[in-house]
């Protein structure tokens, strides 16, 4: 069955089964590998793209879900990693083994989106769905922060 999806501002037209994840097409068929596989069942947020504006699991999406949206995968962020939560993200040296982290700042530009000077509280929220086996989660909200112009001088140790 075809599908047409614009992902990163770029419509294409793809022939799948009517289940496959949003995750494979993107990654197996569009080659976009940005988006990363973690756990498969929902769970780790590693594979997070936006769905029309919104934060959602390309590995529990079905293709069919996404006929016609627009969806925007790490790559879609900035066409040269100029993002304010990528410029953070480096300054703050936020990755350690990196493999969450194209989700975690899906999930942060979701946030941002709709939030642009969000809470501790805020952040802690909207970014609970994302693991980290790393335990990078003091760099990513202070990143958030950082990203948002809200970082506090007194706030910049520590993490
Ligand atoms: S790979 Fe999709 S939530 Fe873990
Ligand atoms: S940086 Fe290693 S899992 Fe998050």
């Amino acid at each position: 069955m075809a599908y047409s999806l614009t992902v990163n501002g770029k419509t294409s037209r793809v022939d799948v089964p009517a289940d496959m994840p949003l995750l494979w097409v993107l990654r197996d068929v569009l080659n976009l590998k940005g988006t990363k596989f973690g756990c498969g069942i929902g769970q780790c947020g590693a594979c997070t793209v936006h769905l029309n504006g919104k934060p959602v699991r390309a590995c529990q999406t079905r293709i069919a879900a996404a006929d016609n949206a627009k969806v925007t995968t790490l790559e879609g962020l900035s066409p040269d990693g100029s993002h304010p939560l990528q410029v953070a993200w480096r300054a703050l040296d936020v990755p350690q083994c990196g493999y969450c982290q194209a989700g975690q700042l899906m999930s942060a530009a979701a946030l941002l989106a709709t939030t642009p000077h969000p809470t501790d509280a805020d952040i802690d929220r909207a970014m609970n769905g994302n693991l980290c086996r790393c335990g990078t989660y003091l760099r990513i909200r202070k990143a958030i922060h950082q990203a948002a112009g809200t970082l506090a001088p007194s706030s910049k140790a520590g993490a």
